[in-house]
């Protein structure tokens, strides 16, 4: 795998992305801006972005997974809903890790919007470009990228990396050494094993 995104190029587009979304806030301090992180990929932006938003802010999450195993192409969305609070009214943000076919950020802004939300906005890090198969873009994104696997940074593949502090793209022998063992690439250095 080779490095398209270094950590400190992360926490300058993270920085980037909080300060438009506090220059978006439709009455600023006025009401709290729900995040609702998508499960699992958006933990890390979640945390890092929280943390730079003014204002009162809630955190929720949603599950959303439409990829099995080693497969790098999109099947059926699973959406897990339940542990949403009542969003009646509210401002809510909408934030994943990677936009691609864009189905899933779809799904998730018209489902939060069918639950009453007054102003539904949605952010994703990352954006490949040229897979989008639907007509809603993300309102704020960190990087477009180009049409490549991705794993680090939560995103993972087959459960694997998503603790690298860097966005990596996988190369095409990551995949396939993949297939033949659990996390066969080595990416933390011999020794770090704590007790
Ligand atoms: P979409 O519904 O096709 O836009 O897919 C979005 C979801 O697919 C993201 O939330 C990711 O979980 C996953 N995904 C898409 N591309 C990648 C990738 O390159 N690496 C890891 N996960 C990805
Ligand atoms: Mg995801």
């Amino acid at each position: 795998m080779h490095t398209l995104l270094t950590a400190d190029e992360l926490a300058a587009g993270i920085d980037r992305l909080a300060a438009a979304v506090r220059a978006d806030a439709s009455q600023p301090g006025a009401r709290p801006l729900w995040v609702i992180g998508v499960l699992t990929g958006s933990l890390m932006v979640v945390a890092d972005l929280i943390r730079r938003l003014e204002g009162p802010v809630r955190v929720s999450m949603v599950g959303a997974s439409s990829y099995r195993g080693t497969a790098t192409t999109p099947g059926r969305l699973d959406l897990r809903l339940d542990l949403l609070p009542d969003l009646t009214g509210q401002d809510v943000l909408v934030v994943d890790d990677i936009f691609d076919t864009g189905h899933t950020l779809e799904a998730l802004v018209v489902e939060l919007g069918r639950r009453g939300a007054a102003r539904v906005r949605s952010l994703v890090l990352l954006r490949k470009t040229g897979r989008s198969e639907v007509a809603i873009e993300p309102d704020f994104v960190g990087f477009d990228i180009p049409d490549v696997f991705v794993v680090g940074y939560g995103l993972d593949f087959d459960g694997a990396w998503r603790h690298l502090s860097h966005v990596a793209a996988l190369d095409p022998s990551d995949i396939v050494a993949a297939r033949h063992g659990p996390a066969a690439v080595p990416v933390d250095p011999p020794g770090d094993a704590r007790p």
